[in-house]
């Protein structure tokens, strides 16, 4: 037998202050989203990066924005110019821009103007490891992350390292806001799970928007 309140549940994770899980909150910009990401990776293609200790990152990752975020021997960092193409990244497309100011908003962080987009690709076995966002110069504006394509399971820590992570799962159109209190929160993602998303196929994507530097 079908338990039906099974579907009426509430969330059962419990948030830290200062995290805000928007369910569905992208799926009326999804299809922008998507062609927008598209003409993005046309002139900045994905690429895995290296970590400062000589990984290849698992999940693939370009940028768009003034600030693009990368990875290399050197260590982590934001750059005006994609190191690939030698360009400056691709500007932030309005439907990134509108749904980031939009997101924060509703968590509570009006005013958000976001100058970076970082774009993951994981596809089945990708993942992350818990890290925190720290490359910001400006940590008084939160983070909006955008999960599209196939699920995911977001792992949310503590403001240590060494705190045990809540396991929150993530569809499509999901979207997490972070800042104030928890703006230094670890976070990652497991591995993800083989599957084909209608509208992405065999990935997933996550948008990550943040201002990195000061106006
Ligand atoms: C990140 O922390 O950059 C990515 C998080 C995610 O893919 O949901
Ligand atoms: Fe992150």
């Amino acid at each position: 037998m079908i338990d039906l309140e099974l579907f009426d549940a509430p969330e059962q994770t419990p948030l830290p202050a200062g995290v805000r899980l928007l369910r569905g909150f992208s799926l009326p910009w999804a299809a922008a989203l998507i062609s927008d990401i598209e003409q993005v990776i046309a002139a900045a293609p994905f690429r895995h990066m290296m970590t400062p200790g000589g990984q290849r990152m698992s999940a693939a990752m370009t940028n768009c924005g003034r600030a693009g975020w990368i990875s290399d021997r050197s260590g982590y960092r934001y750059t005006g110019i994609d190191p690939h193409s030698t360009e400056p990244w691709p500007a932030l497309p309005d439907s990134f821009l509108a749904l980031a100011r939009r997101a924060a908003e509703a968590a509570g962080f009006a005013g958000f103007a976001p100058d970076a987009c970082l774009i993951n690709r994981y596809t089945p076995g990708a993942r992350m490891s818990l890290h925190q966002d720290r490359d910001e110069l400006d940590l008084s504006a939160p983070i909006v992350s955008v999960s599209l394509g196939l699920p995911a399971v977001f792992l949310i820590g503590g403001l240590v390292r060494s705190a045990r992570p809540a396991r929150l799962p993530l569809v499509h159109g999901d979207v997490i806001v972070w800042g104030g209190p928890a703006r230094m929160i670890f976070h990652g993602v497991t591995p993800i799970a083989d599957g084909f998303h209608p509208g992405l196929g065999r990935q997933r994507i996550n948008l990550t928007l943040r201002r990195a530097w000061i106006a």
